[in-house]
């Protein structure tokens, strides 16, 4: 099952801002890390059924250096510092995307920054 979007300036921040200013954004806005390792954006995703579903997060990264963030699920890491290279600009927004479990129902999926850089500028995930 797939196809539900989430933006990141409706979901939980910690250590972020919502911000405008780089066209190009789904929804109202963005989210932009504060540049800290620990920053987060999480999100509650609902599954019709429990199963491996496709995270796509959607992001920008103008600058050339990677913003690693680990992922969790409900508290459980499923993906360690996952990669979120340069897009070449800040209105480049590409989708980078990561398999996981979910339970039926509410699932907490959260993205956080592991490195002094923060993470990237995100625009929202799809579940
Ligand atoms: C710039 C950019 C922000 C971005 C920040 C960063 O300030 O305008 O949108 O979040 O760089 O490096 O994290
Ligand atoms: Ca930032």
């Amino acid at each position: 099952v797939a196809g539900n979007d989430y933006q990141a300036e409706n979901a939980t921040i910690s250590q972020g801002v919502v911000d405008t200013k780089h066209a190009g954004f789904t929804g109202t806005g963005f989210v932009d890390y504060a540049n800290v390792a620990g920053s987060y954006v999480e999100f509650t995703v609902n599954a019709a059924t429990a199963g491996n579903y496709g995270l796509r997060f959607r992001f920008a990264n103008g600058t050339a250096t990677d913003r690693p963030m680990d992922v969790s699920v409900n508290g459980v890491t499923v993906s360690a510092g996952l990669s979120f290279p340069g897009t070449g600009a800040w209105t480049t927004w590409v989708e980078r995307s990561v398999t996981a479990g979910l339970v039926a129902g509410a699932n907490k999926v959260r993205a956080t920054a592991t490195t002094a850089g923060g993470g990237p500028n995100l625009d929202r995930l799809s579940a």
